[in-house]
């Protein structure tokens, strides 16, 4: 079996201090940083530009795991490519041409996934499953931290890994969304193998701890 990826999602961190919250976050041993980039439009909420990605880029190398959350994903893609992403994740729902953005993101090397929101089903991604490195599966309504899990986004989560194994497929697995000490036992059990942590990370006083324990539910 793998090994669990943790990806702490800066997001939840203080914002005026990246320096420590990126040695926080490698101090704790998780191996992926989640970068939440929101444009105020998809989601009402707006964070921050490739420049922050750029500039962490300089001072990590962390598995740099960018979530766009935008409207407008063909428009922003390079800038985030060239700030220094190894995964570009973009919404389902924010494109027509999904097949057409997936290939240009593989077309430059990084790796690609594609998110989708709790209302959103699992067929809705069928045809573009065997061209994909990562699926995210949003536990909760994308925007902000701190929410509680919808439990029955998990389903999709189980949906997702039984047709990976029929179709002997390898993408990843990604939850994110509420996830904590505690969620990230069924949502592990269903069948993710990258466990995205915002607000549970920062929050926790032993981070390497919170790492260590939420790896090991994974056997
Ligand atoms: C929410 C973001 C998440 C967020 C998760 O829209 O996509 O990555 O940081 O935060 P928590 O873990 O606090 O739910
Ligand atoms: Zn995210």
């Amino acid at each position: 079996m793998k090994e669990l990826i943790i990806a702490p999602s800066i997001l939840s961190a203080d914002f005026a201090d990246m320096s420590a919250a990126l040695s926080a976050i490698q101090q704790s041993r998780a191996q992926w940083l989640h970068l939440d980039v929101m444009d105020g439009h998809f989601v009402p909420n707006l964070t921050f530009g490739p420049k922050m990605i750029k500039d962490l880029r300089g001072r990590s190398d962390l598995f740099f795991d960018t979530h766009l959350m935008v409207g407008n994903p063909e428009g922003l893609l390079d800038e985030y490519i060239t700030a220094g992403s190894d995964a570009i994740t973009f919404h389902l729902e924010t494109v027509v041409h999904a097949h057409r953005l997936v290939e240009r993101i593989k077309a430059t090397g990084v790796k690609v996934g594609i998110s989708i929101v709790p209302s959103t089903p699992v067929a809705a991604l069928l045809e573009l499953l065997p061209m994909l490195d990562l699926v995210l599966v949003m536990t909760v309504n994308p925007g902000y931290g701190g929410q509680g899990l919808i439990a029955s986004c998990l389903n999709k989560v189980i949906d997702l890994a039984a047709r990976r194994q029929a179709a002997n497929l390898d993408f990843l697995i990604s939850v994110d969304g509420g996830m904590n000490g505690q969620t990230a036992g069924p949502a592990i059990q269903a069948g993710a193998d990258v466990v995205v942590m915002g607000s549970a990370f920062f929050s926790a006083i032993d981070k390497p701890a919170l790492v260590q324990t939420v790896k090991a539910l994974r056997t």
